[in-house]
């Protein structure tokens, strides 16, 4: 990805080192938050196209408000950008909306145990759809990838199949943005901040109909009083926190694409997921039985098998 800001002067590899650690330190830690908030408001109100949709919207306000007040620069866009945004969004909605779903049906650490297997799902959809070929010990990482997420799923106390299925389409849907995105960005010079708030928009627009067909007024209505009944008026800063946090920790993961290769974003992305399933079993309580753990285990072991296979 380039900038649209003006050329950086050349850093040192220390400074590099310690600014990658500091990016991956707060994405880590808004994905955290995010993703308490985001179970906090899902256990309440369960309505979850209704709550991906607002993510999206809090995100795009924040950067419109960015754009119009100066306080970030504007991307120079023209109508071959946002045609070659369409499939990362149209990726990015199904990727997170499905995640969500997920999430209103699961434990977050479920739904983050099954997700930690999108290498897995990059390698099958590069080697069919791409005819991409990779070295044996790559192929050879999935085993411990699907066998440990097997594993976990079928040893997973509350298991339900909308929430196994929807983490599993998220996989295969954030696959695909990251194929469109590499190919939509080639020779662009929007930032990583500037294109994921053009991914938001976009990603809105075409998430609000489907809402609406899904979940509705009439449901969400009803809900909302229902969750304000039972948490109280601080339920709509739930709401909040869980949309700013959202779109802040997607938007550092964008900033620091900026910044390293893919395979360095891939291995920071599982290591986040460690700190999401750890925190929230912790948070909420979740029941966990030792093969279970064993499961994800073996699964967040064979990613890291798979990085350095692809190195
Ligand atoms: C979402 O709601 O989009 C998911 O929680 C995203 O999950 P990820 O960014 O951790 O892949």
């Amino acid at each position: 990805l380039h900038k649209d800001e003006e050329e950086k002067p050349p850093t040192s590899s220390t400074a590099q080192t310690v600014k990658i650690g500091i990016y991956f330190a707060t994405w880590w830690a808004l994905n955290v938050v995010f993703n308490i908030y985001n179970k906090k408001v899902l256990n309440a109100f369960p309505y979850p196209w209704l709550t991906s949709t607002l993510s999206l919207a809090v995100g795009s306000l924040i950067m419109l408000v960015s754009w119009g007040f100066g306080i970030v620069k504007p991307p120079k866009t023209d109508f071959d950008f946002w045609k070659a945004l369409s499939p990362v969004s149209v990726a990015h909605t199904v990727g997170h909306v499905a995640a969500t779903v997920s999430m209103s049906k699961v434990a977050v650490s479920f739904t983050h145990i099954i997700k930690s297997a999108e290498p897995a799902f990059s390698v099958i959809v590069s080697r069919f759809f791409l005819g991409e070929t990779f070295p044996v010990p790559v192929y050879l990482s999935l085993v411990p990838i699907i066998g440990g997420c097997g594993l976990a799923a079928v040893t997973e106390l509350n298991f339900n199949m909308i929430g196994f299925m929807g983490a599993m389409i998220s996989n295969l849907a954030f696959v695909f943005r990251n194929i469109f995105s590499k190919k939509g960005m080639k020779g662009k010079s929007v930032s990583g901040m500037n294109y994921y708030a053009c991914l938001s928009i976009l990603s809105l627009i075409i998430l609000t109909p489907f809402a609406i067909a899904m979940e509705g007024p009439k449901l969400w209505a009803a809900g909302w009083q229902k969750a304000v009944a039972d948490v109280g008026p601080n339920f709509v800063w739930w709401v909040v926190a869980q949309s700013v946090f959202y779109h802040l920790y997607n938007q550092v993961s964008y900033m620091s694409l900026d910044e390293i290769s893919p395979l360095t974003f891939s291995i920071g992305n599982t290591m986040k997921r460690i700190s999401v399933i750890v925190s929230s079993i912790i948070i909420f309580h979740t029941p966990v039985q030792p093969v279970n753990a064993l499961g994800a285990a073996i699964a967040i072991l064979g990613t890291f098998l798979y990085s350095q296979a692809k190195q």
